[in-house]
């Protein structure tokens, strides 16, 4: 992988920046999303490693990567004190270190308004999938509104600064589509208050897309 310089002040918050967040909503959406997944599990951009503690018995093998070396040490903190084995690799969604077909599921939270090229990362995805493997994903998508999409476009550079490379735009769903995965379950929702800043990351979307 290539040297991550690495978002050190974003990774040292984050934690606390998404408390209240996690403590009411990501709580079920994670326990939902994790928690449904099943046999090799792969996990993209794991973060501080917030999902570790949601996956069940279901999974037989996590493995988690995660890019950003500050990302990275606090997802190995969180790995050491899950009671589950997690194998974490440093790695980034658009080349990922696994064989073809290596995976019964990957998960993704977070994580595809965040990478440098969703195409990319959607195509290591469907590679590493087995067929009728399952993506499950939650993201925060561009809006369906055209004047807060317009918004959205508009504070993006302001936003990709503030929160890490993320972009508050993207029509994620879309981009999933058009790597060849089929949609089977798709859910909006407007967790979130349409007031600064969350204003720019609505509506959130939670689904499973399978690898045909
Ligand atoms: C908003 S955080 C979400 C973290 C975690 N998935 C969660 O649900 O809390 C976005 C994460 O995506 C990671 N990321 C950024 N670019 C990436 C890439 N190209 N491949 C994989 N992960 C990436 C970031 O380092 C960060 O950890």
């Amino acid at each position: 992988m290539a040297d991550v310089k690495g978002h050190r002040w974003f990774a040292a918050t984050y934690d606390r920046l998404t408390a209240s967040g996690e403590r009411g909503f990501m709580a079920t959406i994670r326990a939902e999303v994790a928690g449904g997944a099943q046999g090799r599990v792969l996990e993209i951009g794991a973060g501080t490693g917030a999902n570790f503690s949601h996956y069940t018995s279901l999974a037989e093998h996590v493995t988690a990567v995660e890019p950003d070396p500050y990302m990275y040490r606090r997802a190995e903190r969180h790995a050491a004190e899950a009671a589950r084995h997690i194998e974490l690799q440093q790695a980034s969604a658009e080349d990922l270190p696994f064989a073809d077909e290596s995976f019964d599921t990957v998960v993704s939270t977070l994580v595809l308004c965040s990478v440098s090229d969703p195409e990319k990362s959607l195509s290591e995805v469907v590679r590493v999938l087995k067929h009728g493997g399952q993506l499950r994903f939650y993201e925060h998508i561009r809006s369906s509104n055209p004047v807060s999409a317009r918004f959205q476009d508009i504070a993006l550079p302001v936003w990709r600064w503030f929160a890490a490379g993320c972009h508050c735009n993207r029509d994620t769903v879309t981009t999933i589509r058009e790597s060849g995965l089929e949609v089977a379950e798709v859910a909006y929702s407007t967790p979130v208050p349409p007031v600064p800043p969350f204003i720019l990351v609505r509506p959130h979307v939670k689904g499973i897309a399978i690898r045909g």
